[in-house]
């Protein structure tokens, strides 16, 4: 399957979740049975490059990729949690949102220190999410080796961002 029969998988919606935002949906991608394979065999092939021993992933999207290729490469999963949903003390870290902020939490007893960690997430756009991921999962104890999204967004910087914090990024397709 080429970058351009994936890209074709995956859904744009206008004006969601405002007006002038042209949203790239991954749920059409993912409900295509060979396409979704297709899409998490090339992102695990990367990973598995990338010498990875934890596959981390971001909630709630990035879970569904990050713990497909978790299981495909048989290495742990970590997840990257939205506020209140762990049940043990956590590491965590505010983020800047368009407007206003968010916040990521992760067990800090769930990765080995000094592991390689790859981070997985369905989307970078301003690369804002995935930033305070890597900050966390590396006080976590963690070398983030490699960051791999499905989609990129490049025109809003985020792997950029990431490139210029010395974390490669790596994405199977991109929307101008
Ligand atoms: C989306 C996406 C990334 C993030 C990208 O998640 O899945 O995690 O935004 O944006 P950024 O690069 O500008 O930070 P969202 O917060 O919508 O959460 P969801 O996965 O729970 O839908
Ligand atoms: N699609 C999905 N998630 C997003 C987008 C998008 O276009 N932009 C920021 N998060």
């Amino acid at each position: 399957m080429t970058v351009d029969d994936l890209k074709a998988l995956v859904r744009t919606i206008p004006d969601f979740p405002k007006p002038g935002i042209l949203f790239r949906d991954v749920t059409t991608l993912i409900g295509d049975g060979p396409g979704f394979a297709a899409a998490v065999g090339h992102m695990a092939d990367r990973a598995e490059a990338a010498g990875a021993q934890v596959i981390a992933g971001i909630e709630a999207r990035g879970f569904i990729f990050g713990a497909a290729i978790a299981v495909r490469l048989a290495l742990p999963f970590v997840p990257v949690r939205k506020p209140g949903k762990l049940p043990v003390p956590v590491l965590a870290i505010d983020y800047a949102l368009e407007y206003g902020t968010d916040t990521l939490e992760v067990d800090p007893g769930a990765v080995p220190d000094g592991a390689r960690v790859v981070l997985v997430d369905d989307l970078i756009a301003t690369g804002g999410t995935a930033m305070a991921a890597v900050e966390l999962l590396r006080r976590a104890g963690g070398t983030v080796v490699q960051s791999l999204f499905a989609i990129d967004l490049p025109e809003l910087g985020g792997a950029r961002r990431l490139r210029d914090a010395k974390v490669p990024a790596d994405a199977l397709m991109s929307f101008d």
